[in-house]
């Protein structure tokens, strides 16, 4: 993107350093009741007070006032699945069935590379809508889906990880690849997408239950042929999956156990779920640095359980938080803070709005290990950005009148807010929402 025209882009600026330890924390972010960000060239070339920004911006600069909203760093969607954008909000019991009678049969129509590039357009017109610049995506089996996932983004200019779910065995036929067309397709996605323009490619063995050990052991080859690459799975989500995934791993010592076999393992795992952990899967978990990706709307949705949050990271491990959409039934991460914040309550886990905001944002791009690029508004970083009005609807707009703070503004925007709330977003400095 370099024939932008410069824009400096004016409002309340909000970004984080790291995870605010308590309410008090100022320390753990940077606020500015009027700020500015300079774009040029899709990066964020100066941040800081409106004055000592102005000041800096070449004369062609095009300004943008966003006051009296705010301007955060893009939401990151650490979990979801593309080709599941026609199951959302499909009324089935719990995973296996919710797989097995609406997921897969939707997820077979990705062989067609018109449907994919259509679902494409649409998926990315709801993630813009939401204030997501980043998403970590399932693609189908096929991959047509992939290029359809990856051409899309890169119209977008839009920074997107994903790949070809791996599984060839327990679903339809037509969904099933073997471990060596499942490894050639993926190898060759990978050299066609990881580090062109701004996608990452993802190693995706869907989960246990869907690949043979022989399938896992091609996804572990291949992590360990390109450590530079993501490995997305899932894991202890719900009590039949396990039970399930202990009978067809007998020799595992639980379920963390047979992913480990295969070297699935390490800081860029992302696992999905992890409600129902065990005390030696934890410990497996900080030992190699893999994440816990925490999908609220999805686990209430499929009736899956509570995930742990303070469990979780007291233990040492890593957490992310996503939407998880088909299970999950909001591409809004407004919505997901949301609902995560109702399953930490009732566990006596009470999440600071900072804390959320801080976890949609800087957070999901530490559990990416992509700090460096997105997830604050750091100078240098890529322009990211959201939008967010709290005052969006009448009855936002009337609990502001008694909001004082930044934290109570935020829980506002989090316990009643959607895409009415997100005001513009921006990937790579270009205004996407329409
Ligand atoms: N486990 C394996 N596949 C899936 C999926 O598509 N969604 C969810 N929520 N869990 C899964
Ligand atoms: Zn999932």
């Amino acid at each position: 993107m370099t024939d932008q025209v410069p824009t400096l882009l004016r409002g309340r600026l909000l970004s984080f350093h790291s995870a605010p330890a308590g309410p008090q924390d100022t320390a753990a972010y940077s606020y500015l009741e009027d700020g500015a960000l300079l774009l040029i060239d899709g990066k964020i070339a100066a941040q800081g007070a409106y004055d000592a920004v102005r000041v800096q911006a070449p004369e062609n600069v095009r300004t943008v006032d966003h006051r009296p909203n705010l301007i955060l760093p893009g939401f990151i969607d650490t979990h979801i699945h593309f080709p599941q954008a026609q199951v959302i909000a499909s009324w089935a019991d719990q995973l296996l069935d919710w797989l097995n009678d609406y997921t897969f049969p939707a997820e077979m129509r990705f062989a067609d590379k018109a449907h994919s590039a259509r679902i494409a357009t649409e998926f990315y017109d709801a993630l813009v809508a939401q204030g997501t610049t980043t998403a970590v995506a399932y693609c189908s089996s096929h991959p047509a889906s992939v290029d359809a996932y990856f051409e899309e983004a890169e119209r977008r200019g839009m920074l997107m990880l994903g790949g070809k779910t791996m599984m060839d065995r327990n679903a339809p036929a037509e969904l099933c690849d073997t471990p060596q067309s499942a490894y050639d397709d993926s190898k060759a996605l990978l050299a066609k997408w990881h580090g062109r323009g701004r996608a990452h490619y993802v190693i995706t063995p869907r989960f246990a239950i869907t690949s043979t050990p022989q399938q896992l052991e091609a996804a572990g080859t291949l992590l360990k042929e390109h450590p530079g690459c993501h490995l997305q799975t899932h894991i202890n989500e719900n009590h039949n999956e396990i039970a399930l995934t202990r009978e067809l791993y007998p020799d595992a010592a639980h379920y963390l156990g047979v992913y480990e076999s295969f070297g699935l393992l390490g800081p860029k795992t992302l696992l999905g779920h992890c409600i129902h952990m065990t005390g030696p899967e934890m410990r497996i978990m900080r030992e190699t640095g893999s994440v816990a990706v925490f999908c609220p709307t999805s686990n209430l949705f499929l009736g899956s359980g509570l995930f742990d949050k303070a469990g979780l990271e007291g233990a040492g491990i890593r957490t992310a938080i996503a939407t998880d959409v088909g299970g999950g039934t909001s591409y809004s991460m407004l919505r997901t803070l949301d609902e995560g914040y109702k399953i930490l309550q009732l566990q006596r886990q009470r999440m600071h709005p900072l804390t959320g905001f801080y976890w949609a944002t800087r957070g999901n791009a530490d559990a990416l290990s992509l700090t460096d690029r997105i997830g604050t508004l750091d100078a240098g970083s890529d322009a990211d950005l959201v939008v967010l009005d709290a005052r969006a609807t009448p009855p936002m707009a009337l609990r502001m009148e008694t909001v004082e703070t930044l934290s109570e503004e935020l829980f506002v925007l989090q316990t009643l807010g959607d895409d009415r709330a997100v005001v513009q977003t921006y990937a790579a400095g270009q205004a996407l929402k329409v």
